[in-house]
């Protein structure tokens, strides 16, 4: 990473983080890796792999250690490139969980118990989250009946300890999905609260919404977004699948009535495959349709097709040379972990001294 001259001004910091589960998208890759890369001169960039926040849900301790360095070697095949950002493991640096009990001791249970994604995750489990005003505390009830509480604490102070990887760092700027506005929300009143009890301390972040980059819709139903956690194999392209898996989903994507090739809200299928061609072309969509004129569905879908191949090969191949060379992956963990730590062992000084924690001794 360029060294930082005392007359140069600090770049803005960027930091964002990612669960090692499952494989990243297309919509990944378009919406967010691929943008990134380009953001790495201008700002000091950090991208956290969150171990801990994957543990809130039952993992296998090898699949998940092995989903660490898979996810690594993604975020770098996709062009995050290691000699100029960040990558670190979250368990690796010492702060992320002493600042998130820190926040946790200062976040009432009632806003964690609103936040939209915990009672999604907790009716996925069977539980109905009650917030009426006289039950006290958690009521959890299930098909009517009163339970027993048994969904983990980890998964209800998931956005506090999301809140102490952002503020760990002091980040300007965090790049996030739509799903994680509402956390992101939490992070900036938390940190606001603590900057009027113990004084001026943290950085208030902003969401970075990439100015480029399309929302690439599902396969199978266009007016869905393309997610990893689809059921349907058909509706989701993974960076890493091979091109054969590409042609036929691609082949099978569904289209809309009629024959014109052009963008429109009554088109979704076809505006969504002319939104990934462009993506990847660089071509624009007047340009596309004109291209298209008096083309069939097959054409598209036989360019685009291709495109991907093309694309992904290269991530693909990249992917399978780094997964195989752990010495490498473990180095570059090293680094990040170093880099990270330094930064985060500044700020959670500062911030265990204003609590009234007493100093370390040294
Ligand atoms: P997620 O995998 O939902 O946690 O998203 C991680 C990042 O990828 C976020 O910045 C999202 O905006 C981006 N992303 C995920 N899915 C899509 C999609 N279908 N289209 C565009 N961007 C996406
Ligand atoms: N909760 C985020 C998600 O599931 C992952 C995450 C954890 C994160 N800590 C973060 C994202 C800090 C941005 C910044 O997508």
């Amino acid at each position: 990473m360029e060294k930082i001259s005392p007359l140069s001004k600090p770049k803005p910091v960027i930091l964002t983080c990612a669960q090692p589960t499952g494989n990243l998208t297309l919509g990944n890759y378009l919406g967010a890796l691929r943008n990134w890369s380009k953001m790495l001169e201008e700002y000091e960039c950090y991208f956290g792999i969150v171990d801990l926040h994957a543990i809130t849900v039952p993992q296998k301790p090898p699949v998940l250690r092995q989903n660490v360095y898979s996810c690594i070697a993604q975020y770098i095949a996709c062009g995050l490139d290691p000699k100029r950002c960040h990558q670190f493991v979250q368990s690796h640096v010492i702060g992320h969980t002493e600042l998130a009990w820190i926040l946790t001791c200062m976040t009432p249970i009632g806003e964690l118990q609103r936040m939209t994604q915990f009672k999604d995750k907790a009716a996925k489990l069977g539980f109905k989250v009650s917030n009426e005003p006289e039950s006290q505390g958690i009521k959890f009830t299930h098909d009517g009946v009163r339970a027993q509480a048994s969904i983990n604490a980890g998964l209800l102070c998931y956005p506090v300890l999301m809140a102490a990887d952002i503020l760990l760092y002091n980040a300007d700027l965090v790049p996030v999905g739509e799903d994680q506005r509402q956390h992101l929300e939490l992070c900036r009143d938390l940190a606001g609260r603590f900057n009027q009890k113990y004084s001026e301390t943290f950085t208030i972040p902003e969401p970075y919404v990439p100015s480029t980059g399309a929302r690439i819709m599902s396969l199978a139903d266009p007016l869905r977004k393309m997610s990893k956690s689809d059921d349907n194999e058909k509706a989701t392209i993974f960076v890493l699948d091979e091109p054969d898996q590409i042609t036929k989903k691609i082949g099978s994507s569904v289209t809309d009535s009629g024959t014109e090739i052009k963008v429109s809200q009554d088109k979704p299928g076809v505006s969504n495959l002319l939104s990934i061609h462009s993506s990847l072309s660089g071509i624009d969509f007047p340009s596309l349709e004109d291209h298209f004129l008096g083309k069939g569905y097959g054409e598209l879908k036989s360019e685009v097709s291709e495109l991907l191949v093309e694309t992904l090969r290269t991530v693909r191949e990249s992917y399978y040379e780094l997964i195989n060379d752990k010495t490498f992956l473990d180095s570059v963990l090293k680094e990040g972990a170093q880099a990270a730590q330094k930064r985060a062992f500044k700020i959670l000084n500062k911030v265990q001294r204003k609590i009234g924690l007493p100093d370390r001794p040294r």
